[in-house]
Formats: C-alpha cells, sequence, structure tokens
C-alpha cells in the first residue's frame, strides 16, 4: 500500500544542499578584484615572511567569508608546493557573541596537545589567555593567519588588535609568525577602533562591494545548475531572484535562499518547473524568515517592546512616548509572565537599541520651552507580522 512518502522523489531538487546557507562553493565567481587583493595581501607567506593584517569591509551577503574560506584552502595548498614557506596554520573563528577571553581560549586549545588540559573557562584573565597563546605559538612555531570573522561582534576589539599583530615586534613571540585577518559589516569599525590601535594596526583593507543583477544572475546559474534536477530551473527564476536580491543591497545569500524556497514551492504545488512566479512567491517567505531570525536574536525585554509596539500600532496610538510605551509594555509582560523593567531610562534605551536596528522610527519632538524634548515612537514593520512572529516564538519556548 502507498504510505504517505511514496510519492515524494527527486522532482525538483538533485542536490538541494548546494542552495543551503553552509555550502561552501568551490568557486568564486564575480569578485575577481577582490581576489586580486587578497591574493596579494597573503603573498608574504608564500616566502616565509611575516604576514600582513588585514581587513574585509562589506555588508551582509557579498561573499566575505566564502571568499576567505576559498583563498585559505588555496593558500594551503600552495604552500605545500612551497619551498621556502614555513608550515601554515590557518584558525577560522567566528567572533558572534563571544568575549576576547573566549576566543583566545578557543584558539590556545586548538593549538594544545591533545593530551593536555583544556585553557580553563573561567578564573584566568584575559592577559592570561594571551600568554598561553604565545606559548603555543611559539611551541607549534610556523605562521598562523588567525580569521576573526564578524569582528565587530567582541567586546573588547581594541585589545585584541593591539596585542596579537604586536607579538612578534615586542617578542612575545619568537619561533612562529602571526597574521590577523578580520571581517566587518560595519564600515564604521575602524573609526571607532582606539588611536593607537589604528596606528599599530598597519592592515591592508579589502572592501566587497554589492553584487548588480548581472553578476548575481551568473552566481545563481551556476548554482541552479547543480541543484537543481536538469531542466527545472527556468530561466526566469534566476532572473527574477538575482533582480530582487540587486535591488535590495546585492546580497547573494537572499539571492540563493529565494531560489531554494522558490524552489520548495515548486514542489508543494506539484509544478514541475521553477519559474519566476514561485520566486514571487518565495520573496515574502524569504523575508518574513529573515524578520523571524533577527526578532530571535533580541533580547526577551526587547523583543516585548516590540510586541507593545505592534500593539499601539494596531490601535492607532502611534507614535507614542516611552512613558505610554512603559505603561503598556507593562501589561505585555505580566501576560507573559515576566518581570518587567522598571526604569524609564531602561526602557528608553531598549527602544533607542531597537530604532539603530530599523525595528521602530523615531520622531524628535520639542515642546518649546515648558514641555522641553522627547522622542516618540512608532513600529517599522507590519504590526500583524510582528505578532506573528511573536507567537511562534513564544510556542516554541513553551509548546
Ligand atoms: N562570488 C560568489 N560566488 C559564489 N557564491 C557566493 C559568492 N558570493 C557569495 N556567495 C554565496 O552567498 C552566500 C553569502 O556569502 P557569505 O556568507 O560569504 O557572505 P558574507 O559577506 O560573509 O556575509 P555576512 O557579513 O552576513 O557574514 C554564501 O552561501 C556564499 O557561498
Ligand atoms: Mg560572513
Amino acid at each position: 500500500m502507498a504510505g504517505p512518502f511514496s510519492d515524494i522523489d527527486r522532482s525538483i531538487f538533485a542536490a538541494k544542499k548546494i542552495l543551503s546557507e553552509d555550502y561552501q562553493p568551490d568557486q568564486i565567481l564575480e569578485r575577481d578584484e577582490e581576489i586580486d587583493e587578497y591574493r596579494h595581501a597573503l603573498e608574504d607567506v608564500l616566502f616565509g615572511r611575516t604576514p600582513q593584517n588585514i581587513m574585509l569591509y562589506g555588508r551582509t551577503g557579498l561573499g566575505k567569508t566564502a571568499v576567505t574560506k576559498y583563498m585559505m584552502d588555496a593558500l594551503r595548498k600552495e604552500v605545500a608546493e612551497r619551498p621556502d614557506a614555513d608550515t601554515l596554520f590557518v584558525h577560522e573563528l567566528n567572533c558572534n557573541k563571544k568575549t576576547v577571553y573566549t576566543v583566545v581560549r578557543t584558539l590556545v586549545n586548538d593549538l594544545l596537545p591533545e593530551t593536555a588540559s583544556k585553557f580553563p573557562k573561567r578564573g584566568l584573565s584575559t592577559a592570561d589567555a594571551f600568554e598561553e597563546l604565545y606559548n603555543q605559538l611559539d611551541r607549534h612555531g610556523g605562521t598562523h593567519l588567525i580569521v576573526f570573522d564578524e569582528i565587530d561582534h567582541l567586546d573588547d576589539i581594541d585589545t585584541l588588535l593591539y596585542e596579537l599583530p604586536r607579538a612578534k615586534s615586542i617578542g612575545h613571540i619568537t619561533d612562529s609568525k602571526v597574521g590577523v585577518i578580520g571581517i566587518s559589516n560595519n564600515y564604521t569599525f575602524r573609526q571607532e577602533l582606539s588611536p593607537k590601535v589604528k596606528d599599530t594596526l598597519m592592515e591592508t583593507e579589502i572592501s566587497f562591494r554589492p553584487y548588480n543583477a548581472s553578476e548575481l544572475r551568473t552566481i545563481l546559474a551556476d548554482r541552479a545548475n547543480h541543484a537543481f534536477v536538469d531542466g527545472v530551473c527556468d530561466d526566469s527564476a534566476v532572473a527574477r531572484a538575482a533582480a530582487i536580491a540587486a535591488k535590495d543591497r546585492g546580497n547573494a545569500r537572499q539571492a540563493i535562499d529565494l531560489l531554494r524556497v522558490g524552489g520548495e514551492v515548486a514542489k508543494r504545488q506539484d509544478d514541475d518547473q521553477v519559474d519566476d512566479s514561485h520566486i514571487i512567491e518565495a520573496q515574502e517567505l524569504v523575508q518574513r524568515g529573515r524578520l523571524r531570525n533577527r526578532i530571535r536574536d533580541q533580547t526577551q525585554h526587547a523583543q516585548l517592546l516590540l510586541e507593545t509596539l505592534a500593539y499601539l500600532e494596531e490601535q492607532n496610538e502611534t507614535p507614542a512616548r516611552s512613558k505610554t510605551i512603559k505603561t503598556r509594555y507593562e501589561t505585555v509582560a505580566d501576560s507573559h509572565a515576566v518581570d518587567p523593567l522598571t526604569t524609564l531610562k531602561s526602557i528608553q534605551n531598549h527602544l533607542s537599541d531597537l530604532h539603530m536596528l530599523g525595528f521602530l522610527q523615531r520622531t524628535d519632538r520639542n515642546r518649546g520651552e515648558s514641555g522641553g524634548r522627547y522622542y516618540e515612537y512608532s513600529l517599522d514593520l507590519d504590526p500583524d507580522v510582528v505578532l506573528d512572529i511573536r507567537r511562534e516564538i513564544e510556542t516554541e519556548r513553551d509548546p
């Protein structure tokens, strides 16, 4: 008898993983200039010289991580063929939600002998962690490239970028060489470093520009070719996904997401081709999925404030002052059995963060001599969507 899965076959996707977030392409397309700059910045490694420090900038989804992985693989292979090069160690770390202590500790643990006990999670200082890192680097010798992806998420970048790049020149290490590669999607990142770091870092900067529609088409066509069953993905689907993503900041990740979700939509509808109509349907699903992730990343109180603003928006009570928002927020917190934040200042700080992140709109009000100056806030999103997402998050938490 036919079971519930018996009619499912590979009608659309041949290798869906090629359209997934963690798939690393073997080929990088449309990034020749960036690759060329990267190549020159890394060439010292081939001759046993101290590597340059490199900082990569560019908005989200522009290939910074993918290009870096590609370059590191290529460099490893090349170094094996070059007699002048030292042994190469590449350490790739993602700094999201990490502290300088935890990333240095991770590095130390990677370098420690297998039998050694791990570097402690607590109880020692960041200076202790650096000291152990230098011991381990010298124990191994060779050249170490340390990639700090999403470096702007770290708590104390100044310390990291003041310490590591100078390790050799001030004699912390003698038998090894270190190069730092930092990746950030925050262009103001460099300006925020302390003056002494700016002066000592001497890094090569590589900036990644947004992809245009034609570049995205090339990238997508290549992925579609491998991911879909032959002949299933119509050119109109690739063109549409590329056009949508190009308009919205040239993000390749978004373009690939649209193609994957477009394929899922076609499959669900039992269509045997993916075309632009499926991509148009995918657009809303992708946007919503992205918004859900962004809301989920916020603290509980920030989420409760977003929910509060969505209610106020629905009842046409926005823009609202922080005092009004605070009163409503207390009721919302209460409905989720959460103890609310008590000070107006803490609410205002959250509102200001939510504004900076693009969730809220803020208007500056000036009531003349008597009223003073204050801000009013309203939701910069569809309130129904925010409330739906909040319900989904709450159900996940407490099914
Ligand atoms: N030139 C390219 N050729 C092939 N695939 C690419 C290219 N650029 C980006 N991609 C793909 O697009 C997606 C996003 O790229 P990546 O993760 O490298 O972006 P990013 O710049 O690191 O973004 P973020 O700042 O959000 O970390 C990945 O799946 C990556 O494989
Ligand atoms: Mg990245």
